[in-house]
């Protein structure tokens, strides 16, 4: 299955299916002088064996630390001097290999190195559906997450959904809250069908290269709109805000990305007045086992100075994508009281499915 992805700046395509990397001739430019890989050493451990026996051409390969830790300043150098070592040219092409953290990380390499060099995402989790579609790239500061980053767009998305088998069930609750949130911020029919799943098992059963397309379609139509979030984009941040903020202060790689969105969506749909959607939600988090537990560990207070700080709020008001109803986003200055309020309501809910 083939989708395309047009922004203002390019157009892209983005191959989902089983062996999707054999297809890499579809997205190679006519002429280049090599490819370099950069792959997370855990995904490479599992299918290293596969994507070269699926890629079939020559390369050099670069390990990066799995996962969030491999965003840091102190890669990237180490990554620069990998590619001028190698003798990388303009020329060369970049292909990232594994989750959200790979692509983001490679692709600001590849967004940089030499004033940008083309790139290739080759996905690995669901939550990547996401993050490897629309052209943000970045690492992360000591000082806040992705604060350091541009917007590169890729030459293409090879996405193999048999790669998901091997996720840990922690992951595939992660990439379903993006899927889900693709889901909440455009269709009552296709987000009914998801809140039915209450079991991991049933997740990982779903069907996912349908769901993944279906979130890659919302999230193409709104960066073909607007690539550099000066205005819709920013709905892509439903749950984020509240969520970024328990992220950062579980500490970064602790609570998942996704898990992390997943409680900010119950917080969102408080300030949003649909209570209801509310309690639904947090009933179904709590049977797929997300790690609701983490709104207790810290006060309304640390996570209000957080989510302050955060880029998407300037001034003293705090902005929140909120919905009038399931399909129809919008971004509204939010009160400090309400967001105490809603805090208090997720942590009652927490307390008393303990007893
Ligand atoms: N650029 C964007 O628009 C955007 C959007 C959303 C999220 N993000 C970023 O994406 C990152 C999160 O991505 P992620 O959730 O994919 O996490 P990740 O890349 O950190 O991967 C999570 C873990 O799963 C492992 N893994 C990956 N694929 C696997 C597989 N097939 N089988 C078994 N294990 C596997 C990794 O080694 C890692 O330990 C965050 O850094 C977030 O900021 C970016
Ligand atoms: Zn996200």
């Amino acid at each position: 299955m083939e989708l395309t992805i047009q922004t203002a700046s390019a157009a892209y395509p983005v191959i989902l299916q089983e062996g999707a990397i054999q297809s890499i001739s579809n997205v190679l430019p006519a002429q280049y002088d090599r490819l370099v890989v950069f792959a997370d050493q855990h995904v490479w451990t599992l299918h290293g064996e596969e994507f070269k026996r699926q890629l079939d051409l020559e390369f050099s390969l670069h390990l990066v630390r799995a996962g969030e830790s491999a965003k840091t300043l102190t890669h990237y150098e180490q990554s620069m001097t990998f590619l001028l070592e190698n003798a990388v040219s303009r020329k060369s092409v970049l292909i990232a290999f594994g989750g959200g953290a790979i692509g983001d990380f490679a692709g600001f390499v590849a967004a940089t190195y030499m004033r940008g060099i083309p790139f290739i995402q080759i996905p690995t989790t669901i939550l990547a559906h996401d993050s490897a579609v629309g052209g943000k790239t970045g690492i992360n500061h000591s000082l806040g997450k992705n604060m350091i980053g541009a917007f590169h767009q890729p030459l293409g998305v090879l996405y193999d959904p048999t790669f998901l088998k091997t996720l840990p069930d922690s992951e595939v609750r992660s990439g379903f809250s993006e899927v889900i949130k693709h889901a909440f911020l455009s269709d009552g029919t296709w987000s009914n069908h998801l809140q039915t799943i209450t079991s991991i098992n049933s997740l990982r059963k779903l069907d996912w290269q349908a769901e993944l397309a279906k979130g890659i379609q919302v999230k193409a139509k709104i960066v073909e709109q607007d690539e550099k979030e000066a205005s819709v984009r920013k709905y892509l941040n439903l749950g984020h805000t509240y969520g970024h903020a328990l992220e950062a202060l579980a500490g970064f790689g602790r609570l998942k990305h996704g898990e992390a969105v997943a409680i900010g969506l119950v917080v969102t749909f408080y300030l949003s007045g649909l209570e209801q959607l509310a309690t639904n939600w947090f009933k179904q988090l709590s049977k797929l086992g997300y790690p609701l537990e983490a709104v207790t560990q810290f006060s309304i207070e640390e996570i209000i100075t957080y989510i302050r700080k955060d880029k998407k709020n300037s001034g003293e008001d705090i902005q929140f994508v909120l919905l009038h109803e399931i399909g129809k986003p919008y971004v509204s200055t939010v009160h400090e009281e309400a967001i105490r309020l809603a805090h208090d309501r997720l942590v009652n809910l927490v307390k008393e499915e303990r007893t």
